[in-house]
């Protein structure tokens, strides 16, 4: 029952499943560094007994246990990761506080964010920041000046745009810092694609593109994925219009109109440019939303506002918001499961494959020299038995020699006493 509960709780929780499929796979590598452990202490404890084994199948359980110990420090920085793109302006950070149910990164009208920023779970109280390639640690309030770009002008801050910054923010404050998320928000789409497709997005395992939804999908933003999907094949892609709440001055007919030419167009990039997903799963990435109305409930909802802001639709709106969530949560655990844990998992069977060759040598070589010190044995008892044999013929020999010289001296003896 209870395992039956758990398994019920993952499927509802399914980001859950990326932290329990790191505790397995902690499980198996403990088990495995257990067993090599085991291993080398057999072949190094020096006695003569353990002398007929190779020095190459040694040193390669010592290879054994290096990689087993660098996996393990791989998976415990293992993180599930998103990127997030789009113009500025279009509402990224704003998409990000409404994930986060809490108003964290700035989010204002024009060019905003002016580098890279990581929102990563700390500890309890842990409320900081990281520049990347200084260990300081500076507070949170510095937050609005170090990645604000319009603080950025004023020349009181140093940071370069292609900057990481690292906003630490406690676990429990969020259900996705919690189950090890890890949400980069990037300013609009830099011409200098590769260099930071390769420094922060090889290994993401999701993409958000926040558009705008009274604007159609610019060039830029269709070749930055064009451009991510040749390092990545099918990459993960979730397509938001964000400021759908403009659309509410409109009638019904007249939005439906307008939605269907998005996902036309939507479903040509992701499907037939991009070839992220399939038609059929287009419905499941592509999302009409206002990050503004989700955030302010939200944060009303936590009473930290007494008025959100709510335009007319906006159940619909906030229903399209979940639903990507949902999504979001299924395909960023499954994708890092995948990728972080599918070579994890393959390295741990080759491993148990080899140590399985490097043990089979090894006790071959056990029975040859099991064999070899057998032969010896009957080698030598062989000899021993020929010594043997030699030796009762020898004594045997030697009684008769006896035997012959006393008879002898005998028939000596009384010849000399009859002659005389
Ligand atoms: P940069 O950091 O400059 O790249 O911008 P950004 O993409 O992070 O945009 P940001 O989240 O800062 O949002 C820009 C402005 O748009 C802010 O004033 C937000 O409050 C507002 N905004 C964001 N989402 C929505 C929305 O869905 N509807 C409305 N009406 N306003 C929004
Ligand atoms: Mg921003």
């Amino acid at each position: 029952n209870q395992s039956q509960s758990r398994k019920t709780s993952r499927y509802e929780e399914p980001l859950k499943r990326f932290t329990d499929a790191k505790n397995q796979m902690k499980d198996i590598y403990n088990d495995l560094e257990g067993c090599v452990q085991n291993l080398s202490q057999f072949y190094d404890d020096g006695s003569d007994a353990n002398k007929f084994v190779p020095e190459k199948e040694i040193q390669e359980v010592r290879r054994f246990q290096d990689s087993i110990s660098t996996i393990q420090k791989m998976f415990n920085r293992d993180k599930m990761k998103v990127v997030f793109f789009g113009r500025t302006s279009n509402g990224k950070s704003t998409v990000i506080n409404a994930m986060l149910h809490q108003k964290l990164l700035p989010q204002g009208i024009g060019h905003t964010t002016s580098s890279f920023l990581k929102v990563e779970g700390g500890s309890e109280n842990e409320k900081m920041l990281q520049i990347e390639g200084s260990d300081t640690k500076l507070p949170i309030t510095d937050l609005h000046r170090l990645g604000n770009a319009l603080s950025a002008s004023d020349g009181s801050t140093k940071i370069g745009t292609d900057s990481l910054i690292t906003v630490l923010y406690p676990k429990a404050s969020s259900k996705l810092l919690q189950n090890e998320v890890v949400l980069v928000d990037r300013v609009d789409l830099s011409p200098e694609y590769d260099s930071w497709i390769d420094k922060h997005c090889l290994d993401a395992d999701v993409f958000v593109l926040v558009c705008n939804s009274e604007s159609t999908l610019t060039q830029a933003e269709k070749n930055f994925f064009l451009r991510v999907a040749k390092k990545l094949s099918r990459p993960n892609v979730f397509i938001l219009n964000n400021r759908w709440d403009a659309s509410s001055a409109e009638d019904d007919d007249q939005i439906e109109q307008v939605r269907n030419q998005h996902m036309k167009r939507f479903m040509t990039f992701l499907v037939d440019e991009l070839k992220s997903c399939s038609p059929h799963e287009c419905k499941d990435r592509v999302f009409f939303i206002s990050a503004r109305e989700v955030l302010e409930q939200r944060m009303k909802d936590r009473g930290e506002l007494a008025n959100a802001y709510q335009q007319d639709g906006h159940a619909r709106r906030r229903a399209d918001f979940n639903n990507f969530e949902t999504n979001f949560e299924r395909l960023i655990s499954k994708a890092a499961i995948r990728t972080k844990f599918e070579a994890h998992d393959r390295r741990a069977r080759e491993i148990i494959t080899d140590m399985k060759d490097n043990l089979d040598n090894v006790t071959n070589l056990a029975s040859q020299e099991k064999q070899r010190l057998k032969l010896d044995y009957e080698l030598k008892n062989r000899e021993f038995n020929e010594c043997r044999k030699q030796f009762s013929e020898f004594e045997q020999r030697y009684r008769e020699q006896q035997q012959r010289i006393r008879q002898e001296v005998h028939l000596k003896v009384s010849a000399d006493f009859h002659l005389e």
